[in-house]
């Protein structure tokens, strides 16, 4: 077997066996197969695509190409949740502490932003102290004393992903099913829970803009879990617009704080109960996932989903009075108001572009090396669906340097659109998938 004929072969439309997708991961992995061949077999399952049983066959060889976690020294059925990635998206700030509230153990291992994505390990940064960097111990023993605990996923899990996603990123070949598949699945997978909740968006600002490709992909993931032996669930759900009010760092986690507080946007609290209710379904303590939202929201109304928020910031290192206090978060140095230029409804707010703007605000990175300004970001003040007249705010962008702000207010400008006929906001819970 040689990797030559292995690229020749998914070029001409053929299809991989185990074999030879084991022996590219393992090569490629262990350095011994060069970045321009990994880069043309890419391209060539870009263009001439993976069926399920090739993209089973890549999933696993991913999985095992590095650490795999051991959580059974975790009492109870461990629950990871996964979002494949939105702009506004603080969902697991809200969803873990309470799912872990109603008795889910959440071990949960969360990336660092790519892109115009923001991820879950920069919004806890935001807060001042929070550690994201537990030992394999540390870790363990805090969800067995306090029910959750969330810390970067180390370069060792999944090792294949981190490098075959550095090459895609640069080589235009992420948006592919079997890839971003493969990709989610090997890294949940490898972490060690016992079921998996998945979030798999849906609209402008996703992968997959439409119902039937969001749809295929989390059946596909779904297949994956399964076949591994884990519980695994989908909900799709919509990314016409972003999530919530707020996007960036300390932002988002003020947003959060306050959903916990009952106080948070609609669309947030319905996603952050949705996905907590299939948490506590998916670990076995309620019959239906419907029971499980009712725990939710119970916890929810309750404060216990709050109280745990706190107990998590206390034990790794942060400081909790910004439960309190969110004023306590970093703030940012400049703002600058984007205003509606007419009478209208907004049509829509493009989630891609506003995750372009946070970035230009300092909020995300444009270099895998970038520091996220943990302070800087965009507040919005219209969704879809909202009047607007002349002069009124539509957003403010926040962070640390003038000029971008500049480029980031001029996005937001782009990302909204007001015509005159009045519009329904798009459903938010659009399928799920079992
Ligand atoms: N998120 C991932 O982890 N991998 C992909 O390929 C796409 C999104």
């Amino acid at each position: 077997m040689d990797m030559y004929g292995i690229i020749e072969k998914k070029r001409d439309g053929g299809k991989l066996s185990r074999e030879e997708i084991n022996f590219f991961i393992e090569g490629f992995t262990t350095g011994r197969i060069p970045d321009y061949q990994a880069s043309a077999l890419l391209m060539a399952i870009f263009l001439r695509r993976m069926d399920k049983e090739e993209t089973y066959f890549l999933t696993d060889a991913m999985m095992k190409s590095g650490d795999i976690v051991d959580l059974s020294a975790v009492h109870g059925c461990k629950v990871d949740k996964h979002s494949t990635g939105g702009v506004g998206d603080k969902t697991t700030l809200i969803c873990a502490p309470l799912a872990s509230a109603c008795g889910v153990p959440v071990a949960k291992m969360s990336g660092r932003g790519l892109g115009f994505t923001g991820g879950t390990i920069d919004k806890l940064e935001a807060i001042p102290g929070f550690s994201t960097q537990l030992s394999p111990e540390a870790f363990i023993a805090q969800i067995n004393r306090i029910g959750i605990a969330i810390t970067g996923q180390t370069a060792q899990v999944a090792k294949a992903d981190k490098l075959l996603y550095a090459l895609r990123d640069v080589t235009a070949t992420v948006e592919n099913l079997s890839l971003i598949t493969s990709s989610v699945m090997s890294k949940k997978l490898a972490s060690g829970s016992d079921a998996i909740v998945l979030d798999v968006k849906c609209g402008d600002g996703a992968f997959m803009h439409d119902l039937a490709g969001a749809e295929e992909m989390a059946d596909w993931m779904v297949e994956m879990g399964k076949k591994a032996g884990k519980k695994t669930l989908a909900l799709i759900t919509s990314m016409e617009q972003p999530l919530g009010f707020a996007v960036g760092n300390a932002l988002e986690v003020e947003e959060a704080i306050r959903t916990l507080r009952g106080e948070g946007p609609a669309d947030i609290t319905e996603l952050s109960l949705a996905i907590a209710g299939a948490m506590i379904y998916a670990a076995g303590l309620t019959d239906s996932l419907e029971e499980g939202q009712k725990r939710a929201d119970h916890a929810l109304q309750a404060g216990e989903g709050l109280a745990r928020l706190r107990a998590l910031i206390e034990a790794q290192g942060g400081d909790s009075r910004v439960v309190d206090a969110p004023d306590r978060l970093p703030q940012a140095r400049y703002r600058e108001e984007i205003r509606a230029a007419r009478d209208g409804w907004i049509q829509a707010v493009h989630a891609k572009r506003i995750g372009a703007a946070s970035v230009h605000t300092g909020a995300g990175r444009q270099e895998k090396t970038d520091v996220p300004d943990p302070a800087a970001g965009i507040l919005l003040a219209k969704k879809i669906g909202d009047p607007a007249a002349a002069g009124d705010l539509l957003a403010t962008v926040m962070g640390g340097s003038r000029e971008r702000l500049q480029l980031a207010a001029e996005e937001v400008r782009r990302a909204y659109v007001i015509g005159d006929a009045p519009v329904q906001p798009p459903a938010l819970m659009l399928k799920k998938v079992e």
